[in-house]
């Protein structure tokens, strides 16, 4: 048996769909624990091009049966989208497939209310991706959450009846429009008529498979330093991102996870606000250009800076991290000099991620390296020892920074584009 979790060591976007669609090939079940569809997570292989924002990435592999944890928060026409959209690219997900119960529900409510927030914050806002996570994760944690057990019980029509009474109260007070029960009701009880033969309690599936000698490979969504607690508050997402959420998120005992695969950006980038120490400021200049990325779910262009060690150091300390994959290494080619930051300092003396909070963080002294960079293109190269030489120092610095060996290395965003070590 082994249970492989894999998270991103930054701020989320690291390339964690590509990775777990290859780690899937010796998987039994493929899952997600946290989160929702705040997550885009790209897949290129044989079926297609793919931004995956509930379904686990490795549903692709045949062998591999798709989990969704309780700990998932789910927009349920995403969901039944995305099923439709795997089911046209011949992924059949049928009997496969399945859903815990005790996931919790995207409201209307909630997207209107993460909006309003985010607009009533005006220049201090989050820049969510207005999918309505933090009022959702919000309302679990204060009981007045809806979950998918409550069609099944018949808690369902009361509980969003109290619901909207109370939501449409507070929206009226933000200068929203009020929302009708009848109509959510309606369209909500058409949205688990889909989903209804997805549903299924994870817990005998999960504890069996595990006594069954299993491989269970775990799908982290989001980056470590989007967590609620370790992450860059409040600038950060509404569920926790590191592998310790499998545990409240799938039902997997902590002790089980045998195996953490920190998916690591070989620069850095961010989307929404919050300190990116090493962000590249200048949106004008080539290394800008060339780093650039836009965002899987909300389309916006995504922050990029220098890879900084002390963060990628820090998320393999608190994660655990046994295996490092590092992604997009090929983007690095063509520029003379890369910068490393190797750590940060606080009057004159070295300080840790940790023991600065966001704001500090903004003020903190980078301490860079740098390193010489390489000309070749190196898509094509599938083994370490074809790199070229600057491009292996790179790779070196990081296992040394973290302790960590790199296992994979990213060249490309296919499947295939990898170095395996
Ligand atoms: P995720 O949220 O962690 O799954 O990452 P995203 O899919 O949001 O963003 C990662 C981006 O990098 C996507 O566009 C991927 O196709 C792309 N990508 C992943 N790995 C590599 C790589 O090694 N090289 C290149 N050039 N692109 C990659
Ligand atoms: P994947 O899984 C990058 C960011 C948002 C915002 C903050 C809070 O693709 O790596 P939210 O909508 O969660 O309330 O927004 O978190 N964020 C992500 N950034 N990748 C993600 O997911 C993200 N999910 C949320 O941009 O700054
Ligand atoms: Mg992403």
């Amino acid at each position: 048996m082994t249970v492989t979790a894999v998270v991103g060591s930054q701020w989320g976007d690291e390339g964690k769909g590509k990775v777990v669609d290859f780690l899937a090939e010796q998987a039994d079940y493929v899952a997600r624990f946290n989160g929702g569809n705040n997550a885009g997570h790209t897949v290129i292989n044989e079926f297609g091009t793919f931004k995956i924002h509930l379904v686990p990435s490795g549903i692709f592999a045949q062998n591999a049966v798709g989990l969704i944890g309780g700990g998932v928060v789910i927009d349920p026409a995403v969901l039944i989208e995305e099923i439709e959209m795997l089911h046209k690219a011949g992924v059949g997900v049928d009997g496969r497939l399945w859903i815990s119960p005790r996931s919790h529900l995207i409201m209307p409510y909630h997207k209107i209310l993460d909006g309003l927030y985010e607009e009533a914050k005006g220049a201090g806002a989050t820049g969510t991706t207005r999918r309505g996570i933090g009022p959702v994760f919000a309302d679990k944690v204060s009981y007045n959450g809806i979950r998918w057990t409550d069609f099944a019980s018949g808690a369902f029509e009361t509980r969003l009846k109290m619901q909207i009474e109370l939501k449409n109260k507070i929206i009226a007070a933000l200068g929203g429009e009020a929302l009708s029960y009848d109509e959510i009701r309606d369209t909500y009880r058409g949205y688990y008529e889909k989903i209804k033969p997805y549903l299924r309690e994870l817990f005998s599936l999960v504890q069996d498979g595990l006594k069954a000698d299993k491989n269970f490979l775990l799908e982290q969504a989001m980056g470590t330093f989007l967590d609620t607690d370790w992450g860059t508050y409040p600038f950060v997402t509404a569920s926790t991102t590191i592998p310790s959420a499998a545990s409240a998120g799938l039902g997997i005992p902590p002790r089980y996870i045998t195996t953490v695969v920190g998916v690591t950006k070989a620069y850095t980038t961010r989307v929404g606000a919050g300190p990116l120490p090493t962000e590249i400021l200048d949106t004008t200049s080539a290394v800008y250009e060339q780093f650039g990325e836009v965002a899987a779910t909300t389309g916006r262009i995504r922050r990029v800076g220098w890879l900084d060690l002390e963060i990628v150091r820090t998320a393999a300390q608190l994660s655990g991290i046994t295996e490092l994959c590092l992604t997009k290494l090929d983007v690095l080619s063509g520029l003379d000099d890369l910068q490393v930051c190797t750590g940060y300092k606080l009057n004159g003396e070295p300080v840790r991620y940790a023991d600065v909070d966001a704001y500090g963080l903004e003020n903190v002294e980078k301490v860079y390296q740098t390193i010489n960079g390489w000309n070749e293109d190196i898509r094509g190269v599938r083994s370490f020892e074809q790199l070229p030489e600057n491009a292996k120092a790179y790779v070196k610095i990081i296992e040394d920074a973290t302790g960590v060996p790199v296992k994979w290395i990213g060249v490309g965003p296919e499947r295939e584009a990898t170095i395996r070590r």
